[in-house]
């Protein structure tokens, strides 16, 4: 038998119609007011927030319990809904017309005080907040993120169910497989020595569910990748995880666009237009400086190597000679920025790296330009004509080797949309960024890597390049971006064991290696591999934004913070000496 009386509604459900109705309602204090004969007290589920009377004339044993009442004491209380006197009503509040005047109420639980108020806007630090993370996921603004996601999961589930996927687990306990990350490593206990890694992401799995027949697979997992963390990274993180098979990019991008229209068709109530814009990693690239763009603002950037390739500056001159690129965009109206601000954003692009900063203001009379003792004011006038730049102008010009020049301009022009407020609210800018490099040249490793991974397909027109020029193999990848943020990535995949062989030989794995460590799949590929693609989602960033947070913890109920921590249980933590015995490890 119950010791105390169960709710017969949620607190964020009564309404004027109840009026009149004896019910039952259970949640946590949120505030206790005595006023001196009359109690209020406002009460929270996840649903809402009721406010409940007590005064003797409804029932003076319930109200002098109520005295000892306390923030975040967890009660049940019954009474009758009434309409709330001419002038009290609480608009802000759906339960705001109606109060319930208590008849019984029984205290289930005390509770001490709590490090913070549980409410939406709080000044108090991100650690103290995931110290105690069960009095944060009260606060109603945290509790509505997960929420979302959990809406997310529902309809991802019932999309690709809907389109005839297959919701199927791999294991978590597995082979490395290179994303391009650090694993985290599982020693074995029983097979002394030996390591298992945690999923980078499925990758391997899927790919093997589609030589098994499965045709169509979806999975939403959790990832895991030692890597330094940022407000949109965790070393665990979750993706929904997609592959396909007998299809190409155009069925892998169509089908990703059909679950995020649904997405925010349901959550937001947004319709988005599909198919979504697509740009080459080059274009992307040359015209926004990122491949991630953020293309809800303008700033394009130009390329004005061809107007200075025969300069007397030989900083333009050479740069151009030697295969880099002379580019920069214009900040209309800026013209006006003193030398004091040019100087600081000199300061800042000499921090990503920049050489320097070329700037001309377009005024009236002439064109000002930072370097016109070296620069022919012809000159200046073409660069100002390809740069698009007006009277009452900014010019913002970058020189240097292609990637490295277009990165930091794409950075630059990030920083001048933020500092001058050009980025609209509300906006959701998706698009396709297509055609990456297969293959980019790691300085430190001294050879090539998978800039996605090393099963990604070559376009078939490139593969010849593999022998003559592999840096200029273009990869059938795709990235998936919403207003400048990465949100989902994937590839048609090489299902040729040889094609993969090759790869794995410019990728500086020799067959032994390959054998070793991708065995498995170079073995399952001789058995009737199809032709097959997919894709990932990063689930917590989709939330993130759709939720409108600045940061993937934000929409994860137990993150970690920037230094791997979990301040609620303290892990990582050290483990006892007869753990390490047992898994062979000494203790260092
Ligand atoms: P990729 O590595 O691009 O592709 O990952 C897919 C998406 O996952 C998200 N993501 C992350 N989110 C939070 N924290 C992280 N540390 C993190 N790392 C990645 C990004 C990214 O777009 N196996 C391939 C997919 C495929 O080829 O099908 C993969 O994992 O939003």
């Amino acid at each position: 038998m119950a010791t105390y009386k169960k709710r017969t509604h949620t607190c964020g459900e009564l309404r004027e119609t109840h009026i009149g109705t004896a019910v039952t309602l259970t949640g946590w204090v949120a505030t206790a007011r005595d006023l001196g004969g009359v109690i209020f007290v406002d009460l929270r589920d996840r649903y809402g927030i009721t406010q409940v009377v007590f005064a003797p004339q409804h029932n003076s044993k319930a109200y002098e319990t109520a005295q000892s009442l306390r923030s975040e004491f967890v009660i049940s209380v019954t009474g009758k809904v009434e309409q709330r006197p001419e002038g009290t009503a609480n608009a802000d509040l759906s339960t705001g017309q109606i109060d319930v005047a208590a008849s019984e109420l029984t205290i289930l639980n005390k509770a001490e005080t709590p490090p913070f108020a549980i409410e939406d806007t709080i000044e108090v630090g991100e650690d103290i907040r995931l110290k105690y993370r069960y009095l944060d996921l009260r606060r109603p603004e945290v509790q509505k993120n997960l929420l979302v996601r959990h809406r997310a999961y529902q309809i991802t589930r019932a999309y690709y169910d809907k389109q005839g996927f297959v919701e199927i687990e791999t294991p978590i306990l597995m082979k490395s497989t290179p994303e391009g990350a650090r694993d985290f490593l599982v020693p074995s206990r029983i097979q002394r020595g030996k390591f298992y890694a945690l999923p980078q992401s499925p990758q391997t799995y899927k790919q093997i569910l589609m030589v098994a027949g499965f045709d169509r697979y979806f999975q939403i997992v959790k990832c895991f990748r030692d890597e330094d963390l940022r407000a949109d990274r965790q070393l665990e993180f979750t993706q929904i995880d997609v592959e396909m098979s007998f299809a190409d990019e155009d069925d892998v991008l169509a089908m990703t666009e059909g679950l995020v229209a649904e997405l925010f068709r349901h959550i937001l109530n947004v319709q988005v237009k599909a198919p979504f814009p697509r740009l080459t990693y080059k274009e992307a690239m040359e015209m926004y400086g990122s491949d991630k763009p953020d293309t809800r603002f303008d700033l394009r950037i130009a390329d004005c190597s061809d107007v200075v390739a025969k300069s007397g500056f030989r900083v333009f001159s050479e740069t151009v000679k030697t295969g880099g690129i002379v580019a920069g965009f214009t900040v209309p109206g800026l013209a006006s920025y003193t030398r004091n601000q040019l100087d600081g954003l000199t300061e800042y692009v000499k921090s990503l790296g920049a050489g320097g900063l070329v700037y001309l203001k377009v005024n009236q009379d002439k064109i000002d330009c930072s370097v016109d003792k070296f620069v022919l004011p012809e000159e200046v006038k073409a660069i100002a004509k390809k740069m698009r730049a007006n009277v009452g102008d900014l010019g913002l010009l970058i020189s240097g080797p292609w990637q490295k020049a277009l990165t930091i301009l794409g950075t630059l022009r990030l920083e001048m949309a933020n500092r001058l407020k050009l980025i609209p609210e509300g906006t959701w800018d998706l698009l396709w960024v297509t055609d990456f490099p297969l293959l980019e040249y790691s300085e430190e490793d001294k050879r090539f890597v998978a800039v996605h991974h090393p099963f990604t397909s070559p376009k078939p027109e490139d593969i010849a390049l593999l022998e003559t020029d592999p840096a200029k193999a273009r990869a059938r990848a795709y990235d998936l971006v919403l207003n400048g943020n990465e949100i989902a990535g994937g590839s048609i995949r090489i299902h040729n064991s040889e094609l993969q062989s090759k790869l794995f030989s410019l990728l500086g794995i020799g067959p032994e290696e390959a054998k070793k460590k991708f065995g498995f799949m170079l073995d399952a590929f001789k058995y009737g591999a199809p032709p097959h693609g997919g894709i990932a989602y990063g689930f917590d960033r989709i939330i993130m934004l759709l939720t409108g947070q600045k940061s993937i913890r934000e929409v994860i109920a137990f993150p970690k913070t920037s230094s791997g921590m979990s301040l609620m249980d303290e892990s990582p933590s050290e483990v006892d000496k007869k753990q390490l015995q047992e898994l062979h490890i000494k203790n260092v």
